[in-house]
């Protein structure tokens, strides 16, 4: 009953994307999202979700795709969102890292997809990287719910997202020697949390260096079941639980 919240498998990563699924399923990783980031990926994931049955699908431009993206791509996820099984736009959001300069054209971007969020209902995915008080500040402009994925801010942050109805994305990071995060999440209630890979990036410890892949779900979901001092299966149905509230409850999917 794991769920991989947040994956990106792309043919241009994973040679043999049967094995990659079937191995996670062995695992016990039952559900995968599959997050699209231009209109290359978006297509892929369209296609994917019809060929497996327990993969769901994120339409959405990456803010690193800022620069590429045209306002067709915007309109063929709007076209899609009626496919049952796109359940969220994302990956969407924030990216100050390398591109500060391309601010405006990244909030822009993020407002054209959360304002589709809105008007269809659907939760979002959200990205945010040294950018925290804008993907805040946006976010509060538009009636939505979603998660924010990869989650590694403070406490104060963390308590101003879950104020806002968000969940927070939880994954390999929290795993690494030096992060911080494993004090912030423990510090969490547990109703806010959802657990992700970001495959093929991020690979938790003692597997980095290696691609990651949705499998590791069972690695953080036992790294985080130890930090709560509860069970890898009551943290794996809350988790669940998290995840139809959120993605599945209210859009007839
Ligand atoms: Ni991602």
């Amino acid at each position: 009953m794991l769920i991989d919240s947040h994956c990106h498998i792309y043919k241009e990563y994973y040679d043999d994307i049967d094995k990659v699924i079937k191995e996670a399923n062995d695992k016990g990783v039952t559900k995968f999202i599959n997050n699209g980031t231009d209109n290359k990926s978006n297509k892929e994931v369209l296609a994917l979700i019809n060929q497996y049955d327990n993969m769901y699908g994120a339409l959405g431009i990456h803010p690193e795709s800022v620069l590429e993206y045209s306002l067709s791509d915007i309109k063929f996820i709007e076209d899609n969102l009626s496919n049952p099984k796109v359940i969220a736009i994302g990956e969407i959001g924030l990216d100050y890292h390398y591109s500060k300069e391309e601010k405006d054209e990244q909030i822009k971007l993020f407002e054209l997809q959360l304002s589709l969020a809105e008007k269809y209902h659907i939760p979002v995915i959200v990205h945010s990287r040294d950018a925290t008080l804008d993907t805040i500040n946006t976010l509060k402009k538009y009636h939505v719910k979603g998660v924010i994925h990869s989650f590694s801010g403070s406490i104060e942050t963390a308590k101003e997202y879950i104020k806002m109805g968000f969940l927070l994305g939880v994954n390999g990071v929290i795993t690494f020697k030096n992060a911080n995060l494993k004090e912030v999440i423990k510090n969490v209630p547990l109703e806010s949390l959802l657990l992700e890979t970001d495959s093929p990036y991020l690979t938790p410890e003692p597997y980095r260096g290696t691609q990651n892949n949705p499998g590791h779900i069972f690695d953080i979901a036992t790294f985080v079941a130890n930090l709560f001092n509860i069970s890898i299966t009551d943290l794996s149905h809350i988790c669940a639980n998290n995840f139809n509230k959120l993605f599945l409850a209210n859009n007839d999917k």
